[in-house]
């Protein structure tokens, strides 16, 4: 009787595995999650991207061989790292039967559609985008505008994924994000930046310390100033488009960026190595990549407007200056120094001085991806704490010196500090870089006389916080460590 009992409880469960639809799996994922970018006060951008997987490729997966050739001879080129291989001819090797979308932590891209439902946090109704599509050409990816959006307002976010009108089961991720108040609006403020983040130089399995622990302050924005991903650095150089883009995939694939990015208002900022090389302005060229394409590259993954410096308004006590330091600078400045070099350009300074002089907010913010104040190493020509660049960086600092409650935030040094410029008492806060073994550069453990802080050696991120009082409104900056202990903070 019992096993009478069984085999029909078998042949019922047999039933009705054969009844139900086949697959339950959405049929296309998104491993690298999606971005909040370009929020205003009234605008806000979500930056999508489709992939055929729901996370990144095993980290043992194999990893593409690259070669170059000197385009002319055909004579074969010993990649290194940090420079940039003008003239040369690509060949990218997988092991057989795989391509480059099976490489280590990549994440590759599939053929689909996006579309973002999003409300006011605590309303019922949503309001949505329409679908997009999302083609192989542009990497998967789809950017939406959201429209109507509301001051100060906390919104949920929801981004659907499908592979086409016929599939019924998109795969959702969930994220928020905060627009800015206007610029008469007096409110807390807390926000977050970051510089220098190189995948071979992670500390924790999921990626990077520094992303929960940035979280953690509840950020109402987050600037990255650059080097977001290294292309000219190993074990895989890149020097094609599609080696690019694996770059990419592979960085917002960790979970630590991915959670961090959905749930988070970002702003990023180009620099050298995320464009093409080290060093590198707009004449440089490397392998199958132009300047302009790198360009095109950084745009298409982070949502970057054409106009890379920008600035805007968080409420009434704080306005933001985001610098591009090299779409503008002199393309051969190593050989020609009569007349001396920009790295700004006139037309940025010109509009960086008329900016500045229109704002009404208590304190400016002035976010570069290169030092203004240094000090630098002596042996370095690429920014304005560098002799090369001398003239312009005297008048940089001098303007910026006319302006109370000033102060200048630099990526790219791989040190932390606090400098006072002697000359124009310009104040500069050094950032980062992400990770304790990204560090490095600077090597004197003895603060000089312009230092009023120095740490090396270690990773971490700086956070500022605006606060009202009764007569106005403070600014706290703060640098921490890869795990948000506060290491120095000064009061404004
Ligand atoms: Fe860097």
């Amino acid at each position: 009787m019992k096993k009478e009992k069984r085999s029909v409880r078998l042949l019922i469960f047999a039933l009705t595995l054969a009844l139900l639809p086949p697959a339950v799996a959405a049929e296309v994922h998104q491993a690298t999650g999606f971005k909040v970018v370009n929020v205003t006060s009234t605008a806000a951008d979500i930056w999508t991207r489709v992939t055929v997987r729901a996370a990144a490729n095993p980290a043992d997966a194999p990893l593409p061989r690259v070669e170059a050739f000197e385009a002319k001879t055909g004579k074969p080129v010993a990649l290194r790292e940090n420079r940039a291989f003008p003239d040369t001819r690509v060949l990218v090797h997988m092991p057989d039967g795989l391509d480059l979308g099976g490489a280590a932590g990549g994440a590759p891209a599939a053929m689909g559609q996006t579309r973002v439902r999003f409300r006011p946090k605590g309303m019922a109704a949503w309001s949505e985008t329409p679908w997009r599509e999302a083609r192989l050409e542009q990497d998967g990816i789809a950017v939406h505008s959201l429209s109507g959006v509301v001051p100060g307002t906390h919104y949920e976010v929801v981004v659907q994924a499908r592979r086409n009108a016929d599939d019924s089961r998109p795969d959702e991720q969930s994220g928020e994000f905060t627009s800015a108040p206007l610029p008469d609006q007096r409110q807390p403020v807390t926000f977050c930046v970051m510089t220098c983040q190189k995948y071979e130089r992670q500390d924790r399995p999921d990626g990077l310390a520094i992303y929960p622990a940035m979280g953690a302050l509840r950020p109402d924005f987050f600037v990255n100033t650059g080097d977001v991903v290294y292309y000219d650095q190993g074990p895989v150089i890149a020097l094609t488009p599609a080696l690019a883009r694996f770059h990419w995939a592979r960085m917002f694939a960790l979970p630590t960026l991915r959670n961090f990015h959905r749930n988070h208002t970002s702003f990023f900022m180009k620099d050298d190595h995320d464009i093409l090389a080290n060093d590198c302005g707009p004449a440089t060229r490397s392998g199958e990549l132009t300047y302009a394409e790198g360009v095109r590259l950084f745009r298409e993954q982070t949502a970057l407007p054409a106009k890379a410096n920008r600035t805007f308004r968080w409420g009434r006590d704080l306005q933001v200056w985001l610098m591009e330091g090299r779409d503008y600078r002199t393309p051969d400045w190593a050989e020609h120094r009569t007349p001396a070099p920009t790295l700004w350009g006139r037309e940025q300074i010109k509009w960086l001085g008329e900016t500045l002089a229109a704002s009404t907010a208590t304190f400016r913010v002035i976010l570069t991806t290169v030092p203004v104040v240094g000090p630098d190493r002596s042996n370095k020509d690429d920014n304005y704490a560098n002799a090369g660049f001398a003239v312009e960086g005297k008048e940089i600092r001098e303007l910026l010196a006319r302006y109370p409650n000033l102060t200048v935030i630099t990526g790219d040094r791989h040190w932390q500090y606090v400098s006072v410029d002697p000359a124009t008492s310009v104040n500069e806060w050094s950032i980062g870089p992400s990770t304790a073994s990204h560090a490095g550069g600077w090597e004197e453990k003895t603060p000089r006389p312009e230092h009023r802080f120095l740490r090396t050696g270690q990773g971490g991120f700086l956070s500022g916080v605006v606060t009202p009082t009764a007569t106005g409104a403070s600014l706290e900056l703060r640098l921490h460590d890869v795990d948000g202990r506060v290491v120095y903070r000064e009061q404004k």
